[in-house]
């Protein structure tokens, strides 16, 4: 397949935005739209030039927006359609591009489509989604004696998201009444996803974060694809996925490299979950107890850059909305690091609101709309010393989640007069990846030291005369590395970093790192 990418993506780094906990304009206790259309002028000044918008339509909020109950309308909460359209003009007047959250898998129970599809008396909707001959049929993704109609539903996560009919690629023995592809429900299933692709690219979006994307089957994403290239060259997609080899080449643009599917991000980032990780783990590789490998998560990264990176781009984050913050058992200094390697790695980096400057997870909250474990990262964006940290005029117990409350909690005011904060390191980061092509998403990549459960990690970004050396060491003890260049070279110049100590001769280096420190040399 003959592909278009945006020329756009080659320097892009997103900023993830949870609407619910980033700035409240209207004293509700609840982030809106023009809370963030007030900060844009902050968040280009930390450099990114794309924002990814959780969820922000209509919903009854089961699943924090993830169970969507009108997908052409802005939940009231969040205001209007206008506003949104507002969101997209000024924000591409600053150069910011707005992704959204499209969520093709499911609907919520409250989607006027599945209640039409509940019905005992068929009608255009009976097919929509994908339902059991009768109440004694289907398995433990259905759910049972719910509706009217004689069947059970499949779901695709929670018990009230039921799973949508895309159609299958093939006829399942166990479940005969699967539909395939060319089935009339799948079928105008798919032409009502293009129709809202299209409204909203319309009004002004830039692209999409799908969610679960393959969890609906890759044909729909090749028509789609097909469809960006021709009508919307600009536009492009992100897939949850994490499986990139299969996202990207049926027509993803990028793919995140996510907390599941995929080991790279867990065992790099994650030390307390291990799950999706084939080997045993110690702990995480970016951490000051040093006890991770990353020899191994970067193998598999570079078979999935080498099979993807003809068609797309892999994405690293920060964290997100579904698990524990960058900050979660790591020192700001740790943070930094971390936030090295993502922004100075191939592909697209995705930031999550509050990482920039080190917002810890507040654990222990009562869960909220689905979040359960997940409510320790969405708590509301702490801007600076005034009530509610600036997030909003509400009485505290009005708050979607209560403000951190630990009295020395980072706050962008402080972290802004403050030169070598997490914040102002994150920009001078952002900055050297947008100036530098050897940086951005398609510079090549070679690693130069990574051995098996060892510290420091060196590679090299390259592209046509410029070539930028990175090393990082996350562990909490100097660290030393003696390896060869691809060709002779000499140190220009240290571009970010510090206590560092390089030298070359002829193709060979010799380095040395203080403890949780990175450097990036121009060489
Ligand atoms: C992944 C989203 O990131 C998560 O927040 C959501 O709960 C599930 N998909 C279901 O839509």
């Amino acid at each position: 397949m003959k592909r278009h990418t945006p020329a756009w993506l080659e320097s892009a780094v997103f900023y993830e935005i949870y609407p619910q906990s980033f700035s409240d304009t209207n004293g509700d206790g609840i982030g809106d739209i023009p809370g963030i259309i007030d900060k844009l002028e902050y968040i280009k000044s930390l450099g990114v030039n794309a924002i990814w918008l959780n969820p922000c339509f209509v919903s009854p909020f089961m699943d924090a927006g993830y169970d969507v109950a009108d997908y052409y309308t802005v939940a009231p909460r969040y205001g209007t359609n206008s506003d949104l359209k507002r969101l997209f003009r000024l924000a591409r007047e600053k150069g910011i591009r707005i992704f959204l959250d499209l969520v093709p898998g499911h609907t919520s129970i409250e989607h006027p489509w599945f209640k039409e599809s509940c019905k005992h008396e068929r009608n255009r909707y009976s097919d929509w989604f994908i339902w059991s001959p009768n109440v004694w049929t289907g398995g433990k993704q259905y759910i049972h004696g719910y509706a009217e109609r004689d069947g059970n539903y499949m779901i695709n996560f929670f018990w009230c998201q039921p799973k949508l009919n895309f159609g299958f690629d093939k006829p399942s023995k166990d479940e005969p009444w699967r539909q395939l592809h060319s089935a009339p429900g799948p079928t105008a299933v798919r032409a009502e996803f293009k129709k809202i692709i299209r409204y909203w690219l319309d009004m002004g979006a830039s692209g999409f974060r799908v969610d679960m994307a393959l969890s609906l089957g890759t044909a729909f994403w090749k028509e789609v694809r097909a469809m960006l290239d021709k009508e919307y060259p600009d536009a492009a997609l992100v897939s949850e996925a994490s499986n990139p080899d299969r996202s990207i080449p049926v027509g993803f643009h990028m793919d995140f490299l996510a907390h599941f599917g995929c080991p790279v991000f867990n065992a790099l980032m994650r030390s307390n979950i291990t799950y999706n990780v084939p080997w045993k783990m110690n702990g995480a590789y970016f951490s000051r107890h040093a006890k991770g490998d990353a020899k191994r998560a970067l193998d598999e990264y570079m078979r999935l850059y080498r099979t993807t990176k003809s068609m797309g781009f892999l994405s690293l984050q920060s964290s997100n909305h579904d698990m524990p913050r960058l900050r979660d058992d790591r020192t700001f200094d740790e943070c930094a690091v971390a936030l090295a390697f993502i922004m100075t790695m191939p592909g697209v980096p995705f930031l999550y609101y509050g990482d920039e400057i080190g917002m810890k997870d507040v654990k222990g909250l009562v869960s909220k709309e689905g979040a359960y474990n997940r409510a320790s990262c969405r708590t509301p964006m702490q801007w600076d010393s005034s009530k509610n940290a600036g997030f909003s005029t509400a009485a505290p117990d009005k708050l979607y989640f209560p403000i951190d409350p630990d009295r020395n909690r980072p706050t962008v005011a402080a972290q802004d007069a403050t030169q070598r904060s997490l914040l102002n390191t994150t920009r001078a980061l952002t900055a050297l990846r947008k100036s530098s092509p050897a940086l951005c998403a398609s510079g090549s990549l070679e690693f130069l030291y990574l051995k098996r459960e060892t510290y420091p990690l060196v590679y090299l970004r390259s592209k046509g005369r410029e070539r930028i050396l990175v090393a990082v060491n996350p562990s909490g003890r100097s660290a030393a590395a003696a390896f060869t260049l691809p060709k002779t070279s000499r140190v220009q110049k240290l571009l970010l970093g510090k206590d560092a100590k390089l030298g070359i001769k002829g193709r060979k280096a010799m380095l040395t790192l203080a403890p949780t420190a990175y450097a990036i040399y121009a060489i």
